[in-house]
């Protein structure tokens, strides 16, 4: 079984838009939901890294959210969240943290077209100190009613989306940000499992059809 024509064309239309300098950093967010709604938008965005720790048991990936996302975006687990900041900040990237505090500034205050690490935080403790302390800029988005804060995945998404909007007005969704190279490595591999998760689908499927009514 080899991929189809019509596949590859949309991968690689999709890898064009790829944004390899925007980056999301998810610390110890604990819910699979909130962390497969945060993927979902990153491939929507166009964010091809999403990072994170987490130092719980439970799947983090619940497929009825990220509706098959989770297979275009490369969500990596951080063990050494230092080591990883700091070689963030070597490669040049600026971290903008998350933080809901009076010396934040406004979240749209920030240039999202450099290239940029966003970090959202834990459900209950939000983003640890220890990271806060490597962030260049600390954001907030405004609140006007009751409530503190707002979910992490909202709160990545309006954040993602004012970093898209920044990036289109710059034209930066039309020119490749991926090297050839990277585009092919990244196209081999996601054809491969492409037909595997497929294969896996029918499979699955067949088997699902043989059982007698009742499942059993
Ligand atoms: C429910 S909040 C954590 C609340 C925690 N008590 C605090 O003060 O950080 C979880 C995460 O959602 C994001 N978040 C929620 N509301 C936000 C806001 N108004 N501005 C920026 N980020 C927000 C942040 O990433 C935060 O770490």
């Amino acid at each position: 079984m080899l991929i189809t024509e019509g596949r590859l064309e949309r991968i690689k239309k999709v890898l064009e838009k790829r944004q390899k300098d925007l980056q999301v950093f998810s610390d110890n967010i604990t819910n699979p939901h909130n962390f497969s709604a945060i993927l979902r938008t990153c491939d929507a965005v166009g964010v091809l890294n999403l990072y994170y720790t987490y130092y719980g048991e439970e799947e983090l990936i619940n497929q009825q959210i990220t509706m098959g996302s989770h297979k275009w975006v490369f969500y990596r687990k951080v063990e050494d969240r230092e080591t990883f900041l700091k070689k963030k900040k070597e490669e040049g990237y600026q971290i903008v943290a998350t933080y809901l505090s009076d010396s934040s500034i406004h979240f749209r205050e920030v240039d999202y077209t450099v290239p940029t690490l966003i970090v959202v935080g834990n459900e209950i403790e939000g983003v640890d100190r220890q990271v806060l302390e490597y962030a260049d800029k600390q954001i907030v988005i405004p609140m006007y009613g009751m409530a503190q804060s707002l979910n992490v995945s909202v709160a990545t998404g309006i954040i993602l989306y004012e970093a898209q909007r920044q990036r289109e007005e710059k034209g930066m969704y039309d020119r490749p940000t991926l090297s050839q190279e990277e585009m092919e490595r990244i196209i081999k591999k996601w054809s491969v499992d492409d037909v595997i998760s497929q294969k896996k689908m029918e499979s699955s499927l067949k088997q699902f059809k043989k059982l007698p009514e009742g499942g059993k």
